[in-house]
């Protein structure tokens, strides 16, 4: 018999939730359920970080704490987790937490309506066991905004409090924890299923169960991370009445590192996938790194990136430049297919009705080869690309063989430049001359689309600087001269 009841630890204690509509979000648990109402809502989209809590899990038989957007969780999702929120965190005594203690001490707080959010992104980091430098600091904190106080002193109460040694009373009853969620988690046969027929939220625990199951409601919503389903409640305000929830299936967060290529499971989060990419380039790290906040990539997954077949989606042309293929599942047939071949169109993918993606391959950039990506945002923290470039070059005797090019935001969906791709590819790495005249045959692949976020005219000049931009990196040219971040990941390489 499947479970019909939701279950996760919150304060100590096991929380048990039937009935619920299935697109409820944690949020709405929190503030209008449990009348716990430190944690607060700004956009309810993601952006702001005013609603974050710490999701804690267990990984390598340790509790690991992720802040995540309480706004566009889904309450399935947290099933087996534990959740902690600003309120938990000093709850009868006038003893401050020292994430608290550090931000009174900084005068890091005003209006206040910020400081719960950061409190809980600063928790997270706090048992991080890692001592936080100011960069550190300003990834953890970039998808928390402040409109009063200024970041200056919620930062230097982070580089105060943060040094790597967490002394709570989370660490103490650490081990009582990992007991407690080992237990919550349940086994294969463990179907999560609550609701009924018409309205249902469902996360099996195994890839045949789950693929199973959206074979047999081809209609229902397949959900990995909510960073974009959970707008589609919190703003289109859309009644999904059938949800399919991928996170549950243990094999689908695996992330092999292969001798030739990373094998990523379609639920791996972004921080899970991260260690692998990182180690195909310092340059899709750096992709990763701007790639939302530190909430959207604890919860987020390069499948749903894929999935969801936008135009200007990061990881893409990232992975159609590294030549990355996808495995799909409908109930028992399996297909793979190169990963360009998957963006037929704008909102149009070679998905059929209840077909589940399991797994991304990707190829690791051979020994001649040069890879380099770049996107391009108007902020560099927490944006959605402008355009983004992804180059792979093969280089012998200082001349380019071959190219496989990609971009993001230049066209419907994300896209190979074939065209770029015949152009670069006999270019000589000490003849920059010509370079320029490579890249203008970007015209003959894309007609780039027009928009708020950059205008068509921009986007073809920035798409060709782009090309000229790795060309003249991978000829050698030193790096200050071409990049203002993402140096040290390069140099460092
Ligand atoms: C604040 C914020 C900032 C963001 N910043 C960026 C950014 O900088 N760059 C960027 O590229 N994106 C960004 N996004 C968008 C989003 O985070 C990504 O697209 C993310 O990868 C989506 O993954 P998910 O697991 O959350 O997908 P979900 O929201 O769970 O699903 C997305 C789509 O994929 C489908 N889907 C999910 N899993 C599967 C599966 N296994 N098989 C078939 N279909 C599936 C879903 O049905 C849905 O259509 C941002 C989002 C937010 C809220
Ligand atoms: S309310 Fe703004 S991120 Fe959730
Ligand atoms: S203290 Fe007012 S928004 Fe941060």
């Amino acid at each position: 018999m499947p479970r019909d009841v939701v279950r996760f630890l919150r304060r100590g204690r096991v929380v048990e939730r039937r009935g619920f509509a299935p697109a409820e979000t944690l949020l709405d648990h929190l503030r209008l359920n449990e009348r716990a109402l430190g944690t607060k809502e700004g956009c309810a989209e993601g952006d702001c970080g005013a609603c974050t809590v710490a999701v804690g899990r267990l990984r390598d038989g340790r509790t690991v704490y992720e802040p995540v957007n309480a706004c566009i969780q889904l309450l399935g999702m947290v099933d087996g987790a534990e959740v902690v929120i600003a309120d938990d965190l000093a709850p009868s005594s006038r003893r401050l937490h020292p994430v608290q203690q550090a931000l009174v001490e900084a005068h890091a707080s005003q209006c206040g309506f910020c400081t719960p959010g950061f409190v809980m992104s600063l928790f997270a980091l706090y048992h991080a066991g890692v001592r936080a430098d100011r960069a550190t600091v300003n990834d953890w904190l970039a998808g928390n905004l402040c409109r009063c106080t200024g970041y200056r002193p919620i930062a230097d109460a982070a580089l105060a409090c943060c040094t790597g040694e967490a002394d709570d009373a989370y660490a103490e009853r650490a081990p009582e924890t990992a007991r407690r969620l080992a237990a919550l988690a349940g086994d294969e046969d463990d179907h999560l299923h609550a609701g009924d027929e018409d309205a249902f939220f469902a996360a099996p625990a195994t890839e045949d169960a789950l693929a199973a199951l959206a074979a047999r409601y081809p209609d229902a919503i397949l959900v990995a991370g909510a960073t974009d389903v959970g707008l589609w409640v919190t703003k289109q305000l859309r009644d999904l009445s059938r949800i399919v929830h991928t996170g549950r299936v243990a094999s689908l967060h695996e992330v092999r590192e292969r001798a030739d290529r990373v094998e990523i499971g379609a639920a791996a989060t972004y921080a899970e996938a991260e260690p692998a990419l990182r180690a195909l380039d310092p340059d899709v790290g750096e992709m990763l790194r701007r790639l939302g906040s530190k909430q959207v990539r604890a919860a987020g997954t390069i499948g749903g990136n894929i999935a969801n077949g936008s135009p200007i989606g990061d990881s893409p042309p990232v992975l159609i430049a590294l030549g990355a293929t996808i495995e799909l599942r409908l109930g028992e047939a399996r297909r793979t297919l190169p990963l360009e071949d998957f963006f037929i169109d704008y909102g149009r993918q070679d998905r059929d009705p209840g077909e589940v993606l399991t797994r991304i391959v990707v190829p690791r950039p051979g020994p001649a080869e040069h890879f380099r990506c770049y996107k391009i945002s108007k902020r560099f923290d927490q944006d959605i690309s402008a355009l983004l470039g992804a180059f792979r070059l093969r280089v012998q005797e200082g001349r380019v063989v071959e190219a496989h090019i990609a971009y993001g935001g230049m066209a419907a969906t994300p896209k190979r430049a074939r065209c770029a791709e015949r152009a670069a590819a006999g270019l000589r790495l000490d003849e920059p001359a010509a370079w320029p005249a490579a890249a203008a045959a970007l015209a003959e692949d894309f007609a780039p689309i027009d928009d708020h976020r950059a205008s068509a005219a921009y986007r073809m000049r920035v798409a060709r600087s782009l090309l000229v931009k790795a060309l003249a990196e991978i000829a050698g040219r030193p790096s200050a001269e071409t990049r203002v971040v993402g140096i040290r990941e390069r140099t460092a390489a």
